[in-house]
């Protein structure tokens, strides 16, 4: 049967439905608002409205409804009310991305962190199972390689996470990996590993709104620019690193390359994708590094920002960030040849779409509509 005679399939979405625009799949959002804003979803199916064409069926339109529901994963009836909605085999997979992120916070409260991100997955898992839906896209990170012994990275690199915070998505991995070993017939699943996210959509309609004062460096940067933040210099943590400019060098991508690298991990856990066949044992199982295999320093990434925003960035240099790793680049050719990801997007792209977006919401969604009209 051609795909677009089947009904869409049901994906259900922990932890915001982002950027996922599509017309194959309906989306279901789940969320604790813990970091998120509700303002978010309604301006993400705003866009997949925008997008559909003149023409569209009821099934491009019915795609194009997000359905938004508010469940703590770390309550397992509530997962269930969830499923129990749609009942056995309405919902055809999960992404879960749902997880607390901080480094330096999950070193303070590690059970927070194993509740969290670890029993939270568990609970899911165990749901799915119960309503036969044994596909999932996991969200892990990184972060699972700790500090790796070769760069660019391969996936086939030992997983030893440093913190807490990347414990969780290496139990999470092992956790799923189990499970579809155990049931090599029936799950069937994926663990995409981001490198580091960023930008915004192009439309500057959404983007990252972190609470309070950003940890993160390229919100940082926008932050300042657009004077949320108040600090007169960037503080660079460390520059005696054994790179070319002695910081730290990261693997930046966007997050319109991201959500394009979740809809190709969906498409393969279809029964037609052959992305499973040269696992090394039955179980259906495969980790993903989702980067650009292109490293920027910390230099570098404050240069592009100034291109970007004009804003005038000064910078001190002060002692290293504990858990921070010299370099994190992605070997991302395993995800090119198995699920034809490639992250097209540039730096400069980037950064033009996070300043789009933060100029657009100096205040995040909870900028007032009036005052956006005139900046950007
Ligand atoms: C961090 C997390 C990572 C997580 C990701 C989520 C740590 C150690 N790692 O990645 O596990 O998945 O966020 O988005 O927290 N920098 C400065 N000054 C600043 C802020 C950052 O010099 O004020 C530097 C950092 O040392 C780092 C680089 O900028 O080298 C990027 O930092 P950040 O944006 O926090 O990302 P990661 O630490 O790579």
């Amino acid at each position: 049967m051609a795909i677009t005679d089947e009904p869409l399939r049901r994906v259900l979405v922990t932890g915001g439905a982002g950027y996922i625009e599509t017309r194959r799949y309906k989306v279901i959002s789940v969320d604790n608002n813990h970091n998120s804003h509700p303002k978010s979803l309604q301006r993400v199916a705003q866009l997949a409205r925008d997008a559909l064409p003149q023409d569209a069926s009821e099934k491009d339109k019915d795609s194009a409804e997000i359905e938004a529901v508010t469940c703590d994963l770390t309550k397992k009836d509530e997962i269930r009310g969830v499923f129990e909605k749609y009942g056995k085999g309405g919902i055809w997979g999960v992404i879960h991305i749902a997880a607390y992120k901080a480094v330096g916070e999950s070193t303070e409260v590690p059970l927070t962190y194993y509740e969290n991100n670890v029993s939270a997955t568990v609970y899911l898992l165990q749901v799915m199972s119960e309503y036969d839906c044994p596909r999932l896209v996991y969200s892990s990170s990184a972060t699972v390689y700790g500090t790796p012994p070769t760069i660019p990275i391969p996936e086939s690199t030992r997983l030893q996470a440093d913190s807490p915070y990347g414990k969780t998505k290496v139990m999470s991995e092992t956790i799923i990996q189990d499970l579809c070993a155990a049931e090599p017939q029936r799950w069937r699943a994926l663990s995409l590993r981001y490198f580091n996210p960023a930008g915004a959509h192009p439309s500057g309609l959404i983007g990252e709104d972190p609470r309070g004062r950003p940890g993160n460096l390229l919100p940082l940067l926008a932050h300042m620019a657009v004077g949320r933040v108040k600090d007169d210099k960037l503080s660079v943590f460390g520059n005696d690193y054994p790179t070319p400019d002695g910081t730290c060098v990261r693997d930046y991508l966007h997050v319109m390359d991201l959500a394009k690298g979740h809809l190709l991990a969906l498409d393969a856990l279809s029964p037609s994708s052959n992305v499973f066949d040269n696992c090394p044992t039955e179980a259906r199982f495969k980790a993903y590094n989702l980067g650009k295999g292109k490293g920027m320093s910390v230099l570098q990434i404050v240069e592009a920002m100034r291109k970007a925003t004009g804003f005038d960035y000064k910078y001190v240099i002060i002692g290293r960030r504990r858990g921070d790793v010299p370099d994190l680049t992605a070997d991302p050719t395993l995800a090119e040849k198995e699920l034809g990801f490639k992250a097209t997007h540039d730096l400069e792209t980037m950064c033009r779409d996070l300043w789009n977006w933060q100029t657009k919401n100096p205040d995040g969604y909870d900028t007032p509509e009036t005052s956006k009209v005139n900046s950007a």
